[in-house]
């Protein structure tokens, strides 16, 4: 089979090279691509949020046999249906079940009317109305904007002050544009054994009848290390969570997983795809912090790895409302992924900086924003590239990762040096 890709980061190169592991895979397509889904794939330089572009990419290429769509903002625009629409096969929600993700305002009523454990939240659209309530309920507290804000429109406040200056960035200053309209002011969770509170991220198969949870992973949002600094899209990623437990797996089927997943059905709103489930271990057990109706950016980038069944096969099952015929298996072990950005992000960075890569041993580097330019590979974007090694456990994985960027260089890298050593029992 033939297959196109939508996405240009670290977890579309990561889809590709699961992809690429399968014997029915003749040829990859990349929109539009990094240097490194160059490497395995054909780069499309068609921009993906054009449907009608898109559309006319696939009817001049009838080769292509089935579409993955893996970012949020071209499943919020409806891509999915309009391609099924013209009878092209997908993986990836369509836009009435990505709400999830595109409105976190639906995510809380949904989570509220079926009784889903999440943190307690109001929502509002007026300005004055919100700050009454911020006031009364005072801090620490969340901010969140209801759209999609490029994983930037969530503001953990620690005091009144902090809480009043970001409803008035979000609301009227509009920050984060339209997707500010509306807001949500909600409880600031606290972990069971940490603070700031330990989070994993479940990303899950479903067809909206079954669903299968992926081995979990830990995301490290924070620029710095020790968890400090700006929120990024993600700095880090390390499987398996530590505090996960096959009881506590059953405890998240039964509490959240499944009751989301009937939940939609019943809402005429049946999800396909990769449904994430960030949550919260707390005092009062696991909590949603967010759904995500794709699968994370980097956590992809360490669950893929670990998939012993063939992904495609794994796809189509989804697709075809098949996945309870399949049996999905992951190896034992660990994987770690330390992302290499450019200096300055989140904030601003200079792009077009010569990579130089050594002999880097045994392990994978996904590539994020990178491009070619006269010859040369050259950093593109903030997240440039991803560090995957894998290991028996997450020390080994981790030990191998750190030792292969010793290798890699460019003006201004930066890194966080303490992926994979958190939340640790005992
Ligand atoms: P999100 O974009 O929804 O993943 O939120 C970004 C980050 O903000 C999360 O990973 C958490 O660290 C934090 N966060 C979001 N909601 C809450 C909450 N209700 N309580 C505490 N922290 C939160
Ligand atoms: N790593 C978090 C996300 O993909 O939203």
């Amino acid at each position: 089979m033939n297959i196109l890709v939508i996405g240009n980061g670290g977890r579309e190169h990561a889809v590709l090279l699961a992809l690429k592991k399968s014997k029915r895979v003749n040829k990859l397509y990349c929109m539009k691509g990094n240097a490194g889904t160059a490497q395995i794939a054909q780069n499309v330089d068609v921009d993906y949020m054009d449907i009608a572009a898109v559309k006319k990419f696939l009817l001049s290429h009838p080769d292509i046999n089935y579409v993955v769509v893996t970012p949020d903002d071209p499943l919020a625009l409806g891509l999915v249906d309009e391609l099924e629409k013209t009878g092209i096969r997908c993986f990836g929600p369509n836009k009435s079940a990505a709400i999830v993700e595109w409105s976190k305002a639906y995510s809380k009523e949904l989570m509220s009317k079926y009784g889903i454990p999440t943190a307690k939240a109001r929502v509002f659209t007026d300005y004055n109305e919100a700050l009454v309530y911020v006031r009364q309920e005072g801090a620490p507290l969340v901010l969140k904007a209801d759209g999609l804000a490029l994983g930037k429109g969530v503001l953990v406040c620690k005091t009144l002050k902090e809480a009043e200056e970001g409803l008035k960035d979000i609301m009227l200053n509009k920050t984060f544009g339209s997707a500010g309209n509306t807001v949500l002011v909600e409880e600031c969770l606290q972990g069971l054994k940490y603070n700031p509170g330990e989070e994993v991220s479940l990303l899950t198969f479903t067809d909206g009848k079954t669903v299968v949870p992926m081995v979990t992973s830990c995301d490290h949002k924070r620029a710095e290390d020790g968890d400090k600094g700006l929120n990024t899209g993600g700095m880090g990623t390390f499987t398996p969570c530590p505090f996960w437990t096959p009881e506590l797996e059953a405890e998240v089927m039964q509490t959240i997983v499944y009751p989301t997943v009937n939940a939609l059905n019943a809402e005429g709103r049946t999800f396909k795809g990769c449904l994430y489930f960030g949550l919260m271990r707390t005092d009062k057990g696991m909590k949603v912090i967010e759904y995500n109706s794709r699968f994370g950016d980097p956590e992809t980038q360490v669950v893929l790895p670990m998939l012993k069944t063939d992904l495609l096969d794994v796809f189509e099952a989804v697709t075809d409302g098949r996945l309870s015929d399949i049996k999905i298996e992951w190896e034992d072990g660990a994987c770690v992924c330390v992302v290499l950005a450019s200096g300055g992000y989140p904030l601003s960075y200079k792009k077009g900086k010569e990579i130089k890569i050594g002999d880097v041993g045994e392990v994978t580097l996904v590539h994020a924003g990178t491009a070619i330019k006269d010859g040369k590979l050259v950093t593109n974007g903030g997240r440039v590239l991803n560090v995957v090694a894998k290991g028996k456990t997450v020390d080994e994985a981790r030990e191998k990762a750190y030792k292969a960027i010793e290798k890699i260089s460019w003006e201004n890298m930066q890194y966080r040096s303490d992926i994979g050593i958190k939340y640790r029992e005992g």
